[in-house]
């Protein structure tokens, strides 16, 4: 059987995009670097890793619930359905849901790592070969264009798994949201994996793994500013902490200096106290009332909902109005 052609549409973020955002970040008084960075191709791969782990409970719990509840999220999107899916990864779970789907016109990954976008494209399309697949190389929190859909495509419609919109601050999620209402158009439904809020215990635990999986993820932010802008961070002067904020009901890492210390990058020096952290991502979670009323302000009715047995993860379906 032969597998048709891939064509990548390439946005990829600039180098000076990269730069600008991580001289920015590390100028503020709480200095933070921007959590989309982690996923260069060492930390896609690590972030697989991740999703593996004993105590991360998220992409096993979400894969449990997407295989139960495939058919009826088929239904909802209906027959030859064009699925965008932002921020693909592997592309392991849109699997489930492309199973499902009747006749679907296209897949549509969009993910910022190029490299695993490409590979993970041209093994899905080895896997489905009837399925038109139009990987698009973005930064899906920007402004993007789709490419143009197939003849015959019925609708158009969002697939946003793996709780990755609780890794936006929640105006950032909103507006996430909203971009693509605009994106998929009045009438198309989005289909967003949410996780909920839990034990602490868990979710630290999720968070900071005893292999240390986790912790060379984080530190692997570091590694990339290094390569890529000259940087001169030390990695061993650098701890990896994750924390349950239960205000802002969100598990946070961070990176602690663990001496005073400076790092070089280019002409730019930052300074840094014994303890002293670079906030480098937060894991919001959402009861399913929160995110609906998220959803709502961003422009969606809520449609359908999915739970697990013990409530530790969910999926939404919202309507574009
Ligand atoms: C991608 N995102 C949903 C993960 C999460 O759980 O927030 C990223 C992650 N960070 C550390 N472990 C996993």
């Amino acid at each position: 059987m032969s597998t048709r052609a891939l064509r990548l549409h390439d946005l990829e973020p600039t180098i000076s995009a990269f730069r600008a955002d991580v001289i920015e970040g590390l100028s503020r008084p709480q200095k933070t670097l921007p959590c989309k960075y982690l996923y260069d191709d060492a930390g896609s791969h690590l972030f697989e890793r991740i999703c593996e782990l004993p105590e991360y409970y998220p992409t096993r719990t979400e894969m449990a619930l997407l295989a139960s509840a495939a058919d009826e999220i088929a239904a909802c999107l209906g027959p030859r359905v064009r699925l965008v899916e932002f921020g693909s990864g592997a592309g392991v779970k849109v699997r489930l849901l492309l199973a499902a789907l009747a006749d679907p016109a296209a897949y549509v990954p969009v993910d910022i790592s190029r490299g695993h976008l490409v590979a993970a494209a041209l093994a899905l399309a080895k896997d489905f070969p009837r399925l038109r697949v139009q990987p698009l190389c973005a930064d899906y929190t920007r402004p993007f264009a789709l490419p143009p859909a197939p003849p015959g495509a019925a609708a158009t419609a969002g697939f946003f798994p793996g709780s990755t919109i609780g890794n936006f601050a929640p105006d950032e999620a909103a507006a996430f949201l909203g971009g693509a209402a605009r994106l998929l158009g009045p009438g198309a439904t989005m289909v967003v994996g949410v996780d909920t809020p839990k034990d602490p215990a868990i979710l630290e635990a999720a968070y900071d793994d005893a292999a240390g999986v986790t912790a060379a993820f984080n530190a692997n932010l570091l590694v990339r500013v290094n390569r890529e802008l000259g940087a001169d961070f030390d990695l061993d002067a650098f701890a990896h902490r994750a924390l349950w904020n239960a205000e802002e009901s969100r598990v946070e890492m961070h990176l602690v200096s663990r001496a005073r210390q400076s790092v070089r990058i280019g002409d730019r020096r930052f300074d840094f106290l014994p303890g002293e952290t670079i906030h480098t991502e937060n894991s919001h979670k959402f009861a399913p009332d929160a995110f609906a009323a998220l959803a709502r302000r961003a422009g969606y009715a809520p449609k359908a909902l999915w739970t697990d047995a013990r409530g530790w993860f969910s999926i939404h379906a919202l309507t574009v109005e």
